[in-house]
């Protein structure tokens, strides 16, 4: 059986920079009080990238997608799987794997979304990694995309300043050398209430509430404790320690949350890669901007073992291991 081997990566972020400071000022024209010290304390978060009103997540997710497989050396007509990982898609259907592809100008493949919030980068890439063991693809395109402002209450000062707009994209192929040597997903639906955002369209008119909800500290708790325990059970059923792991790129929600991690897992902070000071919490496309960044700067390098981790609503959870 062969491995999926991550041969190149990708990612994309909106020009608009927002600064806490800035966002702060706009949100004072609301009368909503926040600062860049509270945002700084709590979260690590000092900027997003924000994307134009109305600009849609297949758009990112092209860029992104064209720059890994640039990176990677492979051309468009060598991907047979196209795998879309995000939570703000352009329209109810066609699902934005199939309009990435068009843009891509890639033709027959698979296409299709996976819709596991924070999560759904890793949930991709494991669905990726099963398709290519099994013979049934040789060379996957996966990408995280989002459009999060399109989803925020921007008069909810709990939510609206953590999330930002992006994509990142892995190219993964085929490879007799091991790739991707451990995966772990995880749900639990009765946690959600806990992160939502329950609306739809239905008759032509939203039904339900068309804005992200969170209980920050559910959240935070539940997220520590399902991060420990699958970092713990994926090297186990990799056969190696924690210790082995050269990188470890949990999702980007919180630096508090990134450094309690550590502390459980005995894993230093030099190992830990943090991009969320830069694009706060992007939802699916933190994991693989944070893999792009660290790539691309040679901190990770071939024969590297990389952990990645996704957390977020469902409640979903999940570990990649990658030796690169
Ligand atoms: N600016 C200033 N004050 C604020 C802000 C803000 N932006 N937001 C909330 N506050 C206030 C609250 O109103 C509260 O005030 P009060 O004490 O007068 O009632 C106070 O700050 C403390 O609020 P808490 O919610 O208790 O703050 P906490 O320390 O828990 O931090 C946070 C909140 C940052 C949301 C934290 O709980 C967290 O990071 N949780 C995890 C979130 C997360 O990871 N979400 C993403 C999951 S991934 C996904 O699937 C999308």
């Amino acid at each position: 059986m062969p491995y999926a081997k991550i041969i190149g990566s990708g990612s994309y972020l909106p020009p608009r920079v927002v600064s806490n400071d800035e966002l702060a000022a706009e949100l004072a024209t609301r009368q909503i009080a926040t600062s860049d010290a509270w945002i700084t304390e709590r979260t690590g978060i000092r900027q997003r990238h924000i994307a134009e009103p109305g600009a849609k997540t297949s758009a990112l997710a092209i860029e992104a997608g064209r720059a890994a497989l640039e990176h990677a050396g492979v051309a468009g007509a060598d991907v047979d799987l196209i795998i879309v990982a995000t939570s703000t898609p352009d329209f109810i259907f066609p699902s934005t794997a199939c309009i990435v592809q068009a843009g891509l100008g890639i033709r027959g493949g698979a296409a299709f979304d996976v819709q596991a919030v924070c999560s759904g980068f890793v949930y991709a890439l494991v669905t990726a990694d099963a398709f290519i063991r099994a013979g049934r693809a040789r060379t996957a395109l996966v990408i995280g995309a989002e459009v999060f402002s399109g989803i925020l209450d921007w008069n909810d000062r709990g939510t609206c300043v953590l999330f930002g707009d992006g994509a990142g994209a892995v190219v993964l192929k085929a490879s007799d050398e091991p790739g991707i040597t451990g995966a772990l997903l995880n749900a639990d639906g009765s946690q959600m209430n806990i992160l939502c955002t329950a609306g739809n369209v239905s008759r032509g008119k939203v039904v339900g509430d068309p804005f992200l909800r969170m209980d920050g500290q559910a959240v935070f708790k539940l997220a520590v404790t399902v991060l420990a325990q699958s970092a713990r059970d994926v090297c186990a059923q990799a056969g190696i320690a924690l210790s082995d792991l050269d990188w470890m790129i949990p999702h980007q929600a919180n630096v508090r949350i990134l450094n309690l991690l550590g502390r459980k897992l005995g894993i230093p902070e030099e190992k830990i890669v943090i991009t969320l000071d830069r694009h706060a919490n992007t939802s699916a496309a933190s994991v693989p901007l944070a893999f792009d960044v660290a790539f691309r700067d040679g901190r990770i390098k071939a024969g590297d073992q990389v952990l990645m981790q996704g957390v977020g609503g469902g409640f979903t959870w999940g570990s990649v291991l990658a030796r690169i």
